[in-house]
């Protein structure tokens, strides 16, 4: 079992000086979800450290406020695509064109909670900089002003390769890809990571990008991969009640922030899907919702969104009697359900601590702890693993990962002697 000194070990070894890595070799730069959900764990024992890594991370913020999926800071020929290939960056450093699911402010409320003795100019800095960032979701990324907000790039779910994305993907035009080499599977076993024909698309979909300068408002109109998740909006929807906090302490806009609440709520509730039982992707270029639900269905609690949650708890006690442990990342009856390939089956432990908290809000203690301890299972027995085979247990993808050992730390997962 590992304890939280080898949890602080993966991050203090990850960190390259201000920012910290997802894990070396597979992924050398800084990656925008993982320093945010890092930073919970920094804030455990170095809250001057988790700042910095907030810090670090909105200063590749864009002019425009879009906070970049990836921020390149020092070349790295290990991972591809980088930044050559982008040829982004709007702000002060290289970065790529895409964002990712915006779990900051929500990281920011808690280092806010945990510090008494907070400076208000610098939390005021912060605080302005998020709410540029929430508010170009809500600009650029929502074509119909109905909270329906948008990804353009399935890296910017963070979920890569679920299986919601095969569908928009056939839309997309892989005849100009070229060839290039990917790193990814030099680092993993190709059986864990999304396939060579996911690949190409992906690629084009810079290609795409970068054909239209990074112009986020020029692609939104016609890209052809358009759709709402309900992993993004779940996590904007949370981060912005976070932020409303934050605003409270700084003078914010509490008001604007309400409303914007709203018309996410409103959003996320059209992603019901009867057929499905359960919150399901939206392509807004068919007007088809995904057939089936993915993990983040479980995610309304955390949003806040109380609608069907008796029907949403069935599926999840469904799931929980297919696997050995909780929560895959996809309906493991579903016949595109893989165990071990990345985001199309396998346990995150940093999903598991988002849906646990939601689930522990709506009183579902029991389905809460069941999250906890699965998760203390999973990397008590395979050490912290990019994700896990919800059936087996066995590790998967990269290792000593810094967002699955700052979830041991900020879950808990230790025995507290030694915390
Ligand atoms: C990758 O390269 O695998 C990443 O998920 C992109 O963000």
């Amino acid at each position: 079992m590992p304890t939280d000194a080898d949890a602080r070990h993966v991050l203090r070894n990850n960190d390259l000086g201000g920012y910290t890595v997802p894990t070396h070799g597979l992924y050398p730069y800084q990656w925008n979800w993982d320093s945010a959900l890092v930073a919970k764990g920094w804030a455990t024992f170095d809250p001057p450290r988790a700042w910095q890594e907030v810090e670090s991370l909105l200063a590749a913020q864009w002019p425009n406020g879009m906070v970049p999926h990836i921020v390149f800071r020092q070349p790295d020929p290990s991972y591809f695509p980088g930044p050559e290939v982008w040829r982004a960056g709007q702000g002060a450093l290289p970065t790529s064109g895409i964002s990712q699911p915006p779990v900051l402010a929500s990281a920011v409320r808690r280092l806010v909670e945990a510090d008494p003795a907070r400076d208000l100019r610098r939390l005021e800095t912060v605080y302005r900089q998020l709410d540029a960032w929430h508010r170009w979701w809500h600009d650029v990324r929502d074509p119909q002003n109905a909270g329906l907000i948008t990804i353009t790039h399935p890296w910017e779910s963070g979920r890569d390769n679920l299986p919601d994305w095969d569908a928009p993907l056939a839309a997309v035009d892989t005849s100009g890809v070229g060839s290039y080499q990917r790193r990814d599977t030099s680092h993993v076993a190709a059986a864990m990571r999304p396939t060579q024909a996911d690949y190409d698309r992906y690629i084009a979909l810079v290609q795409f990008g970068r054909e239209r300068g990074w112009d986020a408002k020029r692609i939104v109109v016609d890209s052809p991969f358009l759709v709402v998740d309900p992993g993004v909006l779940a996590i904007l929807i949370r981060a912005e009640r976070d932020l409303l906090t934050i605003a409270s302490l700084v003078g914010g806009d509490c008001a604007a922030i309400n409303r914007r609440i709203e018309r996410l709520i409103g959003g996320f509730e059209r992603l019901w899907n009867p057929e499905a039982k359960g919150f399901c992707s939206l392509d807004l270029r068919t007007g088809e919702h995904c057939a089936t639900a993915n993990a983040a269905s479980f995610l309304a609690a955390y949003a806040g969104v109380t609608a069907h949650h008796r029907t949403v708890m069935a599926q999840f006690a469904e799931w929980a009697e297919r696997v050995q442990f909780m929560l895959p990342s996809f309906d493991p009856r579903s016949p595109e359900f893989d165990p071990v390939r990345y985001w199309r089956g396998p346990v995150w432990a940093f999903f598991n601590y988002l849906v646990a908290i939601g689930l522990a809000e709506v009183g579902e203690r029991e389905w809460a702890e069941r999250l906890r301890a699965d998760t203390k299972r999973l990397i008590g027995g395979s050490w912290f693993a990019e994700y896990y085979d919800p059936k087996s247990g066995i590790a998967c993808g990269g290792q000593e990962f810094s967002w699955t050992a700052a979830i041991w730390l900020a879950w808990g997962l230790g025995e507290v002697a030694d915390r």
